[in-house]
């Protein structure tokens, strides 16, 4: 069973986003993408190695202003002709997180236009079904693979989502960041992982995958610990690109075991993934090679949508209003929130 239809808000909704280090703000009309802004952080926070809460706060401040105004002006619109606000407001830094949702507020009282705040994870699986005339046909998996988050879900239904397996310890992204940062390579780790793998060659090291016994769950923590062994083991002459590549070549390996496996058990027959990870070329391109091999339809966002943007969380909100539901002048920025109780 499961609806094949996703009813969106009829007009124009204003998306913002600031959970962690992007500002972004978007419009969105029914599934197309009007305008994206997403200003980066990753240069202020380079330095530290990682994102510092305060920091990103202020910095979010700074950007949302002119963020919304270039979205504004991207999508050829005036503020008054935006009919309705979504905000993320869980989970994130909670400073990160109410400064998003304390412009969401202004502006819903400046024009009157009803709000709602939306589960950042909920905007990832509503970012592959952005800019679609058909929406993808329910029930399918979906993968989130970001900077947070390890996990498989089934959705029967736009906000209908049960976790089929989650990760035990780090998120794929994380392996990405902490292995980039023990080889040298900065941060954010995934891109760069990515570029200096192009020239490496993933048989070089032998690298874990760490999951193979267990159906269920994902796990990278002893990823990273043979990381820093062969940092340590190998000394100056280890090869980066060969380091790299056995590390992306690990990561993917082991997603799409998984995958693969729960795809089997479950007989869903679309598969969707998303989150900063799904940007990953290697991982785009195993996931195609298994699906087409297991008979599975497979969908993954534009790049663009696959790291944080504000488009995604305009359309996860643009089908809540739609739904009737609504946030008022209570809502609040919420650190931790598990994306089931917020879904259903
Ligand atoms: O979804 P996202 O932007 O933020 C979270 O909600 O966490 O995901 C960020 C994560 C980071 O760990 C980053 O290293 C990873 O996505 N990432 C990538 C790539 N682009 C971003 N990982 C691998 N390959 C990429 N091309
Ligand atoms: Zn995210």
């Amino acid at each position: 069973m499961g609806y094949s239809v996703i009813r969106w808000w009829d007009g124009p909704v204003l998306g913002i986003e600031s959970s962690c280090d992007e500002t972004s703000v978007a419009v969105t009309l029914e599934s197309r993408v009007l305008a994206n802004v997403v200003t980066s952080q990753a240069e202020l926070h380079r330095q530290w190695g990682g994102v510092v809460p305060e920091v990103a706060s202020r910095a979010h401040v700074e950007a949302l202003l002119p963020a919304l105004e270039r979205a504004l002006s991207d999508a050829r619109l005036r503020l008054e002709d935006i009919s309705a606000i979504a905000v993320t407001s869980r989970p994130g830094l909670v400073g990160a997180l109410s400064v998003g949702v304390t412009a969401a507020k202004a502006l819903h009282f400046q024009l009157g236009a009803p709000l709602i705040g939306v589960h950042h994870l909920e905007g990832h699986v509503f970012s592959v079904q952005a800019n679609r005339d058909e929406p993808i046909p329910f029930p399918h998996a979906c993968l989130i693979v970001s900077g947070g988050h390890t996990e498989l879900l089934r959705v029967d239904a736009p906000g209908q989502v049960q976790v089929l397996s989650e990760t035990l310890d780090d998120a794929a992204g994380e392996a990405f960041d902490k292995g980039a940062r023990l080889l040298g390579l900065g941060y954010p780790g995934g891109f760069r992982i990515q570029e200096a793998a192009r020239e490496g060659d993933p048989g070089r090291y032998r690298l874990p995958i760490g999951v193979a016994d267990d159906p269920f769950h994902f796990s990278f923590s002893g990823l990273k610990t043979a990381v820093l062994r062969l940092v340590e083991k190998e000394g100056d002459g280890l090869r980066i690109a060969d380091a790299a590549a056995s590390l992306q070549g690990a990561i993917v390996r082991a997603l799409s075991l998984k995958v693969s496996q729960a795809m089997e058990r479950t007989g869903l027959e679309r598969l969707t993934v998303v989150g900063g990870v799904a940007a990953n070329l290697a991982l785009r391109e195993a996931l195609a090679d298994i699906c087409r091999r297991d008979g599975v339809q497979l969908f993954v966002p534009e790049i663009s949508l696959c790291t944080d943007n504000a488009a995604m969380i305009a359309l996860a909100g643009s089908w809540r209003l739609a739904a009737g539901e609504r946030s008022d002048f209570m809502l609040e920025a919420k650190p931790s929130a598990p994306i089931v109780d917020t879904l259903s």
